[in-house]
């Protein structure tokens, strides 16, 4: 214990060092590392909040980021493990896994091995500082869509957060996931929710208004216009975002059984019109300061494809008229993330293949309808024991009743004695 308390105060940091180490739970290398890459920051700041407070609301977004990586992991694993869908801690495979907080986060919940795959080299070196004096824990650098890695084998479970709106195939990237999950594993797929009212407004990526409802070329287009910027980084950093049931289709065709964990609400169906106003401004400041200078033809497709999303929430909007269009429309409309868990071979829900919102719902009806008819026959029962104990047999056997206890227990019936007398008195005050 005192060893304990000894290693802690040890390994306390004075500063925004140890601020960020206590709170975050990453390693000292990798915010070391992570200094060390992004020199031109204010480090000097003494603790986490005043650190934020100096830098732009785009490098808050990604320093965030990148410092929750170890929570976020944890995260993961709860959830996965609250849905019943870790079956065994053996293997943990993450893709795109940039700081590992993930590898991290399951190797201390007791998986035997995590592996992370990372196309860039520089956040490799920040993955492996992250997980320096894990054994059996490893970043490979690589393409996971061009290399194979195939010699890896199956993994119990497969996360891939907030990559596949990276990569240059997504169907490749789902095929070649899916193959590596072991029958009866999970694969966990956080994909941001590109018809999100707020990304719509402003997407989560770049801040950018309208951009994830465009196709990958003219979203280059835009980003290049928006933040001044080459497009070939738009090319190099996203892929293509495709809606929800697009996701769950690819996964059903890998033999996969996917589900939407419930996560990542941002308002409710009531917040829908207080979320449109902030939509439709976003989308008055866009066409003041942004269309004019854009070239005409993408600013039309841009003010095309808002138009129909805007017409198409609001057809759906007042479409809600129970409760799987409620859900319905969450999902599509309310997540910001959707957090897709799918299991290989059997059914999690039961379902056919894909998307299982339905049965989830039609199994929460059955459920309450069963409650139902449990509370009416439970009622039925109390109504019984009411008037069986109001009835003269009953009041009459009392005593014969207290006599075969007090044979069975005489120290228990004597204290159920006492118990009634002292109620008694109590009442009659
Ligand atoms: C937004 S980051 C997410 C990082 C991490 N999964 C997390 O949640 O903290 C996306 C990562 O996917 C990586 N990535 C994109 N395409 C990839 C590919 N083909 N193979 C491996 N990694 C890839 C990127 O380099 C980047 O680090």
């Amino acid at each position: 214990m005192f060893r304990y308390f000894l290693k802690r105060f040890d390994n306390r940091r004075p500063g925004l060092l140890g601020d960020i180490i206590q709170k975050f739970y990453v390693s000292e290398k990798f915010v070391l590392e992570y200094q060390r890459l992004r020199p031109e920051l204010d480090w000097s700041r003494k603790t986490w909040e005043e650190f934020l407070d100096s830098l732009s609301s785009l490098d808050r977004l990604h320093i965030s980021f990148a410092m929750s990586t170890v929570l976020r992991g944890r995260y993961s694993f709860s959830l996965l493990n609250g849905h019943s869908c870790i079956r065994a801690k053996k293997r943990y495979l993450d893709i795109g896994t940039a700081y590992a907080g993930f590898l991290r986060a399951y190797k201390e919940q007791g998986f035997e091995e995590a592996i992370g795959i990372e196309l860039q080299e520089r956040l490799a070196i920040l993955g492996r500082a992250n997980i320096d004096g894990l054994d059996n824990t490893q970043v490979i650098v690589g393409d996971f869509i061009q290399d194979d890695y195939s010699h890896l084998g199956a993994f119990d479970v497969v996360t891939c957060n907030d990559v596949i709106e990276h990569v240059d195939d997504a169907i490749i990237a789902i095929q070649k996931m899916s193959g590596m999950v072991a029958d009866g594993g999970t694969l966990c797929m956080e994909v941001p929710n590109r018809d999100h009212i707020n990304f719509v407004a402003s997407d989560g990526h770049f801040q950018i208004f309208g951009i994830t409802q465009l196709d990958r070329d003219d979203a280059a287009l835009h980003y290049e216009a928006a933040l001044k910027a080459d497009r070939k980084n738009y090319f190099f950093q996203m892929g293509e975002m495709y809606e929800l049931d697009w996701y769950i289709e690819q996964l059903a065709r890998n033999g996969l059984n996917a589900f939407i964990a419930d996560t990542h609400m941002i308002g409710g169906v009531e917040d829908v019109p207080e979320l449109i106003a902030g939509l439709q401004r976003a989308y008055a400041e866009w066409r003041q300061n942004l269309k004019p200078h854009l070239d005409p033809s993408l600013a039309a497709r841009l003010t095309e494809a808002v138009e129909s999303y805007i017409q198409r929430l609001e057809q759906d909007f007042s479409g809600i008229k129970d409760e799987l269009s409620r859900k319905r429309f969450e999902d599509k409309y309310l997540r910001s993330f959707w957090t897709i868990l799918a299991i290989k071979g059997g059914s999690h829900l039961k379902s056919g293949s894909g998307y299982s919102r339905q049965d989830e719902v039609i199994a929460i009806e059955k459920l309450e309808a069963d409650i139902r008819q449990k509370d009416a026959q439970i009622a039925f029962l109390n109504e019984q024991i009411a008037q069986m104990r109001n009835s003269f047999f009953w009041k009459f056997s009392r005593p014969l009743r207290f006599l075969g206890r007090f044979a069975r227990s005489p120290r228990r019936a004597y204290y159920e004695l006492l118990g009634a007398w002292k109620t008694r008195m109590r009442r009659n005050g």
